[in-house]
């Protein structure tokens, strides 16, 4: 079958390569997929370049976390899938439900999505919304499941609630959709006025521009009415996270999500005692949170936003478009 690979030791684009391996065979707990279409994180810009957890890959490794596609054989002992069913990877495979666990990911370090085939456990794998492409599918494993722990688990979000998303990414713009969707108010930052204006029409409230307004909190207040953000989906980082504590409403609840700011910060977390608020740690999520994800999806009608799709011998070229100016939303590869 076609796949790529991250050769082991990459520590730049130039290690992602064309590869051919053997067509998996499903062991008899596993569903064999026939993938359709990938999406990129921006994990994925990390793993290429040996900077995810600190390490390149240690072997040749197939990328990406998410991807959909159809399943077209199953092993023996399966019994919840069958051939035909449209199904997703999950990012952690062996994060079934209930409290954060550590489990092997697809993409790094267990092989990924950007292969004809791939053999995933039964138990590694939701069915997608019925409503949604496989390429529009393709989008949620990672960027739509975090979205949706940091939004429906944690601080509970009311309608009329205040929400902050940083930047108009991949995980951004998942959060204006379902916390939209919740009935929530989204703010979101950005670089440009005109992904600001594109945030509002897919149902962010305001936006301001973090380029032209450093101290950009004060605008999420002002945008307010001096209330802030009940919920933040704090995907900046370190470098953020002073303006996050000020955006904050009192009691309000910052989800660390990201890393897009850099590791470093000039912030003490002082701010939070001082208004109630709160702050926990999101890691993707389980196989129970895609599965409700994907029947909000379909419930709500939601279609992730995808800022541009690639071909499958065109891999490189959309590595190299999520990290340009342009992005907006998901990048997505057909396979
Ligand atoms: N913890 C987890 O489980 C988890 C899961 C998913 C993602 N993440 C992390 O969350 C972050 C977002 O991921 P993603 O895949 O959505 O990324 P993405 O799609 O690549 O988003 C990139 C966007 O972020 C904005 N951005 C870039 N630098 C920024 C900065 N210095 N300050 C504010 N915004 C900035 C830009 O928006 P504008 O162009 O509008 O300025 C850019 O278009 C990443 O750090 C990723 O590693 C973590």
């Amino acid at each position: 079958m076609r796949c790529y690979e991250i050769a082991a030791g990459s520590t730049s684009l130039e290690g992602l390569k064309r590869a051919e391996r053997p067509d998996p065979r499903p062991s008899a707990r596993e569903v064999l997929v026939r993938v359709r279409a990938c999406s990129l994180n921006y994990r994925d810009q990390a793993v290429v370049t040996g900077n995810y957890f600190g390490g390149s890959v240690q072997r040749n490794t197939i990328p990406l976390s998410d991807g959909a596609g159809e399943v077209v054989a199953i092993g023996p002992a399966v019994t919840r899938f069958q051939v035909g069913d449209r199904v997703a990877g999950t990012f952690f495979q062996t994060w079934i439900d209930g409290p954060p666990r550590r489990a092997p990911a697809l993409g790094s370090p267990l092989d990924g999505m950007l292969a004809e085939y791939v053999a995933l456990d039964e138990d590694g794998v939701v069915p997608i919304a019925s409503t949604l492409s496989y390429e529009e599918a393709a989008c949620l494993p990672c960027a739509g499941v975090t979205a949706w722990h940091a939004l429906a688990s944690g601080k509970r979000l009311l309608p009329g609630d205040v929400v902050l998303a940083i930047g108009t990414g991949g995980v951004a713009m998942l959060a204006v959709q379902i916390a939209s969707a919740m009935g929530a108010r989204v703010v979101v930052t950005s670089s440009s006025d005109e992904k600001i204006a594109r945030a509002k029409a897919i149902g962010a409230f305001g936006g301001v521009n973090y380029r032209t307004r450093p101290d950009w909190a004060d605008g999420v207040l002002e945008l307010t009415g001096g209330r802030g953000a009940d919920h933040v989906v704090e995907l900046g980082g370190a470098g953020t996270l002073a303006q996050s504590f000020k955006a904050l409403a009192m009691s309000g609840e910052i989800n660390l999500i990201g890393v897009l700011a850099g590791h470093q910060g000039d912030t003490g977390p002082h701010a939070l005692m001082l208004k109630g608020g709160n702050m926990r740690g999101i890691f993707v999520g389980s196989a129970a949170m895609a599965t409700d994800l994907n029947r909000a999806i379909d419930a709500n009608g939601i279609k992730p936003v995808i800022g541009k799709t690639f071909g499958f011998d065109e891999a490189r070229a959309a590595w190299e478009y999520a990290l340009s100016p342009a992005l907006f939303g998901k990048v997505v590869i057909t396979v």
